[in-house]
């Protein structure tokens, strides 16, 4: 699913925003490409060999240079401080609150995306690096009192649309990369750390979950998958899961 820019498709609010700002780096680039290009032409005819035959050691002075000069510098001012700093602001500053979101917790390990949701109760319960074994992943303690609703689903993301998400990151083992490419989030997993990453999902659909950084040989394979949902089939899905842990 590719857009007209041939980029994936737009599945969230900030997603038009990243792209709108891409697409004029690009035109930056263009301009530059462009420009050397001439340039580059211009200086093999004009300071050929045949027209300078003797070596000039001085060289030659325009006052175009600086100008240009100038022009590529406030241009690409423009596009850090009135465009990429801001963006960037509103990810790692304007967190939405826990209350107003569906918060998750995803753990990355060789070679799975491992989801944790809270549960009814709203609370996570307590993992233990002791605990983790084939058949829990996270190292979820049943035994605590806020575990014992919590859903584990790996490799498969469920989330409402229209509201804003919360998902806590952080890996097992070494360095992964969370990828949502319609969701134009990309951040790194990284062991001991737990990283705060929001967006708000603006279209139902399936998408992907791809690991974006080399971590091992299984690294192609590290894909999980992203299911944008609305509200009801969300809680349905939350329902069904609920239901199969009381059923065991
Ligand atoms: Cu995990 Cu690449």
């Amino acid at each position: 699913m590719l857009n007209l820019l041939g980029l994936p498709l737009e599945a969230s609010t900030h997603a038009g925003e990243l792209d709108h700002m891409l697409v004029l780096v690009h035109w930056l680039m263009l301009v530059l490409f462009v420009g050397w290009g001439a340039f580059f032409l211009f200086v093999l005819v004009r300071f050929r060999k045949g027209a300078n035959p003797k070596a000039d050691y001085t060289g030659a002075h325009g006052k175009m240079a600086k100008g240009v000069e100038l022009g590529v510098v406030l241009a690409e001012v423009v596009l850090l401080f009135a465009y990429a700093i801001p963006a960037w602001a509103v990810r790692v500053q304007a967190f939405p609150a826990e209350s107003e979101a569906t918060v998750v917790r995803v753990i990355a390990e060789q070679f799975a995306w491992n989801v944790h949701y809270a549960g009814p109760d709203g609370r996570f319960g307590r993992t233990e690096i002791t605990r983790v074994a084939a058949d829990n992943p996270i190292g979820l303690d049943r035994t605590d009192p806020a575990a014992k609703d919590d859903i584990v689903s790996p490799n498969q993301l469920n989330l409402p649309v229209n509201k804003p998400v919360l998902v806590h990151l952080t890996s097992k083992d070494v360095i992964h990369s969370f990828g949502l490419y319609e969701m134009r989030v990309k951040q790194d997993a990284i062991p001991g750390l737990d990283i705060p990453v929001w967006f708000i999902p603006n279209r139902i659909g399936e998408y992907e979950i791809t690991c974006s950084q080399l971590c091992g040989l299984g690294h192609y394979r590290m894909r999980g998958f992203l299911n944008i949902q609305s509200a009801a089939d969300f809680q349905s899905f939350i329902d069904t899961e609920v239901q199969a842990l009381t059923a065991q």
